[in-house]
């Protein structure tokens, strides 16, 4: 079967639906095609934190309602270490700016509802995605779905499938130019259903090994704990998790950290990566499928919406004049958000995560950092505007 639109979209992560959403916004119609079913994608924990940016653009494409009710504005954050808490003032830091506490998979969920609402075509479970002919003016995307082979034949592509997707990988060798740095580190994750035991976020450093209390709303926490790469959830039972957060949270005045079942549990490696140019003929990559960062500053699903938001302006002023200027300036503009936010995850994970086999030199050397941004108005300002989202 061969159909047509004029922007056909791979994959319906948040980079994916929300591109869409703001076509539709601007008359522009598109095709989503996402290989999971609904259910799962609606249910896939990640990312919780949303910066001032990416709830202001949700809201203003008219899907923040439940987000306006239920996510939870967050002022500050706080940085432990040598068992002492130290407070980032984040909103005070950066003109009233805040982050929101809201799970990845509401958003999704959130979107796909909106897409549905308007009765536009997202197709879960498709089969065998391929992309062809994105170096003319008609590229296709051809997949199976429902037991029938279809066509779609589009003006643009819009890469938005993630890291393991099928898009940049269509793209000649030779063209993309891969820049990758691998971290000795991995994240196992839980989510609890327990009381958090804090208000606000708490990244913490200790000698064992970073960990993070973050939560998702007054009766679920999300707490992470630092592990090895090679390590394996097996060997993390719900006893183990508790005393080594325990372990790790104590505080010098007795903090407690409330315990309740785990009801979610999985060790996510940890990667920087990016593309270089995001854009090749009529392919355009954005989210995950371009770049990936560590998630110490929580940056992955903001910079996902970064990109897409740049994408649908820059395609809404094509259909509107004909006008290519935005479309090619897209890689180059996204890189820079892409660069600066790769350096703060990095700068984070780094000053955060204990090094197997640093030297007392190194050691002090973070420390140093962590006291420098706990101490100096500078020093704290430069976490809190890059936390909270750099404008544009
Ligand atoms: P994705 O959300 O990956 O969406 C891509 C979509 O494309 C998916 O639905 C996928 O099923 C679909 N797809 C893939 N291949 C195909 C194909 N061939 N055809 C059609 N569809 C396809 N960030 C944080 O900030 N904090 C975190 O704690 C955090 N935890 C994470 C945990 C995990 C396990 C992972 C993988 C990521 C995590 N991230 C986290 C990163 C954050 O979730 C991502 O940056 C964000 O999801 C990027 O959105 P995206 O739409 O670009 O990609
Ligand atoms: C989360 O709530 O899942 C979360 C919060 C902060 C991070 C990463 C993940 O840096």
């Amino acid at each position: 079967m061969s159909e047509r639109t004029q922007v056909g979209i791979v994959g319906a992560g948040p980079a994916g639906l929300v591109l869409a959403h703001l076509l539709h916004l601007r008359g522009i119609e598109s095709v989503v095609v996402e290989l999971r079913e609904r259910d799962y994608v609606e249910k896939r924990v990640r990312a919780g934190v949303l910066e001032q940016g990416t709830v202001d653009l949700l809201t203003e494409m008219g899907v923040g309602d439940r987000l306006a009710r239920e996510g939870l504005v967050h002022e500050g954050l706080e940085l432990r270490f040598g068992g002492r808490g130290h407070r980032i003032a984040l909103s005070e830091l950066t003109g009233g700016r805040a982050i929101t506490i809201y799970g990845q998979q509401h958003v999704v969920r959130d979107l796909i509802e909106a897409r549905q609402a308007i009765g536009a075509p997202l197709l879960f479970e498709v089969e065998d995605v391929r992309v062809g002919e994105l170096d003319s003016e008609r590229p296709s995307i051809a997949y199976r779905h429902g037991g029938e082979r279809h066509e779609l034949r589009c003006d643009f592509v819009a890469g938005c499938d993630g890291f393991h997707g099928v898009t940049r990988g269509a793209v000649p060798d030779g063209v993309l130019t891969q820049l990758e740095h691998e971290y000795p580190f991995a994240w196992l994750g839980i989510l609890a259903e327990v009381p958090p035991s804090t208000d606000e976020l708490i990244y913490c450093n200790h000698d064992r090994g970073f960990a993070l209390h973050s939560l998702r709303s007054p009766e679920l926490s999300r707490l992470y704990l630092q592990v090895d790469p090679d390590d394996d959830v097996e060997r993390w039972p719900d006893e183990r998790i508790w005393e080594e957060l325990h372990t790790r949270f104590a505080t010098d005045g007795g903090w407690t950290l409330n315990e309740g079942p785990i009801v979610e549990k999985a060790i996510t490696p940890m990667r920087s990566f990016v593309v270089e140019p995001m854009q090749w003929g009529r392919l355009y990559l954005a989210g995950d499928a371009a770049h990936i960062v560590p998630p110490t500053g929580a940056k992955g699903l903001n910079l996902a919406v970064a990109d897409v938001r740049v994408l649908a302006d820059a395609l809404a002023a094509w259909y509107e004049s004909g006008d290519d200027a935005q479309l090619r300036d897209y890689s180059q503009r996204c890189l820079r958000r892409v660069w600066r936010v790769q350096h703060f995850s990095w700068w984070m994970t780094s000053m955060l995560h204990r090094v197997a086999g640093a030297d007392s030199f190194e050691q002090r050397l973070q420390r140093a950092q962590l006291e420098y941004v706990c101490s100096s108005e500078a020093g704290a300002r430069t976490l809190a505007e890059n936390y909270v989202g750099i404008p544009d």
